[in-house]
Formats: C-alpha cells, sequence, structure tokens
C-alpha cells in the first residue's frame, strides 16, 4: 500500500485514541505487529502557542516509524501554520486531520467532526494542510457524518482526494451515534469504490473474523483497529499471515503479566510516578479480564498509590496464578 510518497509493508493501523496512544502503547503495538501508528489528537492551536504538554504529546522515537502526528483545529491557517510548525520540529511520516472527534469541547469550536456539517471548512483546512507540508503525505479520518440524514463520508472523501490527500480512513458512525450502535461498513465500500487513493476501514474490528469481514466487504485497502488494542496489543499479530514464530499471538495469563509489566515498567520511564501510576491502572483495566479472580486483582490495582506497590502486586499475581 502506497500513502503519497510512503510505502506501507503491512496496513494494519493503530487508531489515534486519547490518553492511549502515547509513546509506551505506540511501542508495544508496533513490537506486536501494528504496522503504522498514530499519536492522539493533538491541539493545533496549542501547537501555536507552544504549549508544553501540547508538544509532549507528539514526542516519539524512531522505532515508531511509520508514525502520523493527527491535528485538529478550525481554523484553516492554523492547522496549516501547525503542521509546518510539527514537521520542522519533528519530521513524522504523516500528518493526520482529525474530522472525527465528537466531543462537545471540540465541535462547538468547529473542529474535528463539526467539519462535516461544513466541507468548504474541511477543503479548507485540509488544502491549508496539503500546502504546509508537500514533504510528507497527509492523511484525514473521518466518521460518515453528523447524524443519519446527513450521511457525508463519499462527498467529503471524493473533495479531500481532490485536494491532494494521501489516504482516507472512515469510522463510519455519525457524531451524534458517537460509539453506541456499529460501524456501518457499506460506507466504506461506498467511499472505496468512489475515490483512487487508500482506504482505510476502522470500527469495530475485534477478531480475525471481523478483519478479514471488513477487508471482503468493503475492499479497503487497510485496516484500523482501536479498542480491541487496549490491553491486547497482540490483536495486531493475530490478523498478520506472515507472523514470525515467535510472535505472542495468544499469550497465557504468564504472559499477559509480562507484558503488563513490561508496560508499566515503561510508562515509569516515560512519565512522573503519579502519572505512570494513574496510566498503569487504566491499562490493567484492559490487561486482567477473563481468568477467575480478575476482578478481584483489578480492584487491589484500582487502590495502589504508588509504583513499589505495583511491582509487588505484579509479583504476587506471578506468585500466586503462576508458580
Ligand atoms: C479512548 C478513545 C480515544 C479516542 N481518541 C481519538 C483521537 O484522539 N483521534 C481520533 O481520530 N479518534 C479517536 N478515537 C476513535 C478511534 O480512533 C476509532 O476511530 C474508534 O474507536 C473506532 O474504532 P474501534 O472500533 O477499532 O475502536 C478514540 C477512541 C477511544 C475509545
Amino acid at each position: 500500500m502506497q500513502i503519497g510518497n510512503l510505502k506501507i509493508l503491512n496496513p494494519l493501523f493503530l487508531a489515534p485514541m486519547a490518553g492511549i496512544t502515547d509513546h509506551p502503547f505506540r511501542i508495544l503495538c508496533r513490537e506486536m505487529g501494528a504496522g503504522v501508528v498514530f499519536t492522539e489528537f493533538v491541539s493545533a492551536n496549542g501547537i501555536i502557542r507552544e504549549n508544553m504538554k501540547t508538544l509532549e504529546l507528539m514526542k516519539f522515537t524512531d522505532n515508531e516509524r511509520p508514525i502520523g502526528i493527527q491535528l485538529f483545529g478550525e481554523t484553516p491557517e492554523i492547522v496549516g501554520n501547525s503542521a509546518k510548525m510539527v514537521y520542522d520540529m519533528l519530521k513524522p511520516d504523516i500528518i493526520d486531520i482529525n474530522y472525527g472527534c465528537p466531543v462537545p469541547k471540540v465541535t462547538k469550536k468547529g473542529a474535528g467532526s463539526a467539519a462535516l456539517k461544513d466541507l468548504c471548512l474541511m477543503d479548507d483546512i485540509t488544502q491549508a494542510v496539503v500546502e504546509a507540508v508537500p514533504e510528507i503525505p497527509v492523511t484525514v479520518k473521518m466518521r460518515a457524518g453528523w447524524d443519519q440524514d446527513n450521511l457525508v463520508s463519499t462527498e467529503a472523501g471524493v473533495r479531500m482526494e481532490k485536494i491532494g490527500v494521501g489516504a482516507i480512513t472512515l469510522h463510519p458512525r455519525t457524531t451524534k451515534q458517537q460509539f453506541s450502535g456499529m460501524s456501518n461498513w457499506s460506507l466504506i465500500k461506498e467511499l472505496k469504490e468512489a475515490v483512487n487513493i487508500p482506504v482505510i476501514g476502522n470500527g469495530d474490528v475485534n477478531s480475525l473474523e471481523d478483519y478479514n469481514k471488513l477487508l471482503n466487504e468493503t475492499g479497503c485497502d487497510g485496516v484500523m483497529i482501536g479498542r480491541a488494542a487496549l490491553g491486547k496489543p497482540w490483536i495486531f499479530n493475530s490478523l498478520k499471515t506472515n507472523t514470525s514464530a515467535d510472535a505472542v499471538i495468544n499469550p497465557d495469563l504468564s504472559q499477559i503479566i509480562n507484558i503488563a509489566q513490561r508496560h508499566f515498567l515503561m510508562l515509569t520511564e516515560y512519565y512522573n510516578n503519579s502519572l505512570s501510576v494513574n496510566l498503569s491502572k487504566k491499562h490493567f483495566n484492559y490487561y486482567f479480564k477473563g481468568f477467575n479472580g480478575a476482578s478481584n486483582w483489578r480492584k487491589q490495582f484500582m487502590n495502589i498509590k504508588n509504583t513499589d506497590e505495583i511491582f509487588s502486586l505484579l509479583n504476587q499475581m506471578t506468585k500466586e496464578l503462576i508458580n
């Protein structure tokens, strides 16, 4: 698969997820089969103001490549300028524009999926970004439209292609749906048939069966996985046809504890103590599911206050459950 001048060897994409797809999680997913990763959405206004917290969200290392940095904003000039700043500072492989966020704080200003209500604004924002970073491909990630009466993904996709984007990811739910109901994959098929650039299908892929079904039903060029990777970064390996013999595909509980421990260690290296504890708790809630006593272990992790306690609880888990 080719996105502009970028060759994608493995079209399995980790979805951008705010509060989840930070450097440690992206590294784990890359190691376990993801072909391309994205940062969470980053505010163009924050970049322009050189807000430190915003800039931190975009840091990555070379072993994450190919990586896309996702931007959101409502003012074409600002989003374009922020894309140029990001390119000059970090040289990511892709700049992605968020046209999918349904959160009112973002949409009430006209950013995220609100642009689907104003395709001329969407054109202008995209045009500004495409012109600002001619060196790398610009992609867009969008929802199907604002509500069921305004499904615009195909029309918007055709316009995006004309402006020069390298690929389109479609999560075919409306803004109004948020995460309810199911993704309407027929809209991915419709988009794929309407454009000549790659289409990345997204939404509700939780298994190899879903993955094959999405590819077969829509003809999409790549698949993006979000929630199914939470506490399960090895999902990407399980979707690949050419996984190596030692790849983690169906880890047993002892392997899962090891992966969670490694994730925790990466978080402690990357963040301060309290943030690494809070983020570990969030991820452990996903890792430790589906075995006898899992909810009790999760509760114990929830009550933890510092990294030492996490270490000892993980050790206790190994002793009690594995040996
Ligand atoms: C916690 C969370 C945070 C998300 N943050 C973003 C984001 O920053 N940018 C974005 O484009 N989509 C974001 N999404 C949407 C996902 O990228 C994806 O489109 C959606 O979850 C559907 O895919 P899935 O069914 O594989 O999860 C987020 C989703 C979740 C669950």
